[in-house]
């Protein structure tokens, strides 16, 4: 099989990490980035590695076909002539459809055509019956249009990539995974030695979770280009580890006694004697406070996270801090003369605007 071209889905404001990322663990190819994403072309292999390798990407998309299409007449005809049987492994796909600038713009009437046109494919290229046979899951298909230029990929990856596979107990407001991974790349950017690393608000322990398997290859899942006719055949082969990120020993609190009983760490207030005591100074702390939406918050919320920064940085004292909290709070001051604000990243999580902030110690 030729070159793939793919499309990495990032979520809006992590690009360049993920290249990053890219580069550090996969730098066989040339990428360029985009608002969203990134672009390449790969091999079949780099395709399969990037699925368990990569922890910033949302999916993987393959383009599989770009073209001028201004009238419904020739987007079936598109569609019937497509060669479907190297790419569709269920009769009945999902469509994800966004026009933009273009003189098709209905996407219902869109989606209609399409699925009447494959019907039509359907019966001129049979479909291999392994879908009934092996119980495959529906594969989705991007269709875009854009100025006129239909382009059309195919998910390779099913399930979104911040979906590992293993069995985590959430908590309530749990940051999603491939958030995480991507906020520890950050906060280890630049670091060789070991550090030691502490989340005080680790609620189900995301962070402390993606710090120690970002390396480690994503198997205890399926994905989507499985069972793709392309595929059939070839087996997932288990890639071993990149790079580790240099977090050593990985501590957690929370004040949430209940759910840490199933993880296995101690329940502790942020702001009592027991954390400070269990801290070394010199580590590092990340942490993804509450924003007073799904989870309460004594007092003002401005208050709390006030307090919460001047507690880290005037007696946990760590080397480096790193912490998500809404945009709206971004100018607190701890008033504390030793540190500096390293970075700030705005990203949007769960629909909030967010930002990380790094602080270090000068
Ligand atoms: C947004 S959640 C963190 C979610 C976590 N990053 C995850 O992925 O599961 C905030 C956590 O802070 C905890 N929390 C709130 N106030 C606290 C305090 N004073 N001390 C310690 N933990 C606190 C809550 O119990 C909750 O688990």
């Amino acid at each position: 099989m030729e070159n793939l071209r793919l499309f990495l889905i990032i979520p809006p404001g992590l690009e360049d990490l993920a290249h990053r990322e890219i580069l550090e663990k996969m730098p066989e190819v040339k990428a360029s980035v985009i608002k969203g994403g990134i672009e390449l072309e790969a091999d079949l292999d780099w395709m399969v590695r990037a699925h368990l390798l990569l922890k910033i990407p949302v999916r993987i998309l393959l383009r599989i076909s770009e073209s001028k299409v201004r009238d419904f007449p020739k987007l079936h005809q598109k569609i019937v002539k497509f060669p479907w049987k190297d790419f569709l492994s269920h009769p009945e796909p999902e469509w994800e459809i966004t026009c933009r600038k273009s003189r098709l713009m209905h996407t219902g009437r869109i989606e209609e055509t399409i699925k009447k046109a494959l019907t039509e494919a359907l019966v001129k290229q049979p479909l291999s019956q392994d879908w009934k046979k092996k119980n495959y899951s529906p594969q989705t298909f991007y269709i875009r249009f854009d100025d006129d230029v239909m382009t059309m990929s195919l998910d390779l990856s099913g399930e979104p990539l911040y979906k590992r596979g293993l069995q985590v107990i959430k908590g309530e407001a749990p940051l999603r995974e491939n958030f995480a991974a991507a906020l520890l790349y950050e906060l280890f950017d630049g670091i060789t030695e070991e550090k030691s690393l502490t989340d005080p608000m680790c609620g189900s322990g995301t962070f402390l979770l993606e710090a120690k398997t970002f390396h480690l290859p994503l198997h205890e899942r399926k994905f989507s280009f499985e069972e793709a006719p392309f595929f059939k055949g070839k087996l997932v082969r288990k890639p071993g580890p990149t790079k580790k990120l240099p977090a050593g020993k990985l501590t957690g609190f929370d004040l949430n006694e209940e759910l840490l009983s199933k993880i296995s760490i101690e329940g502790v207030d942020l702001f009592s004697a027991d954390a400070m005591i269990s801290r070394t100074p010199g580590q590092f702390l990340i942490c993804n406070p509450p924003y007073g939406e799904r989870i309460k918050m004594p007092g003002k919320k401005g208050h709390f996270l006030k307090n919460a920064l001047q507690k880290f940085l005037s007696m946990d004292k760590p080397e480096r801090m790193g912490w998500l909290i809404p945009s709206d709070m971004d100018d607190l001051n701890p008033g504390v003369s030793d540190y500096q604000l390293k970075s700030k990243r705005r990203f949007r999580n769960g629909g909030l605007a967010v930002t990380f902030q790094i602080w270090e110690r000068l």
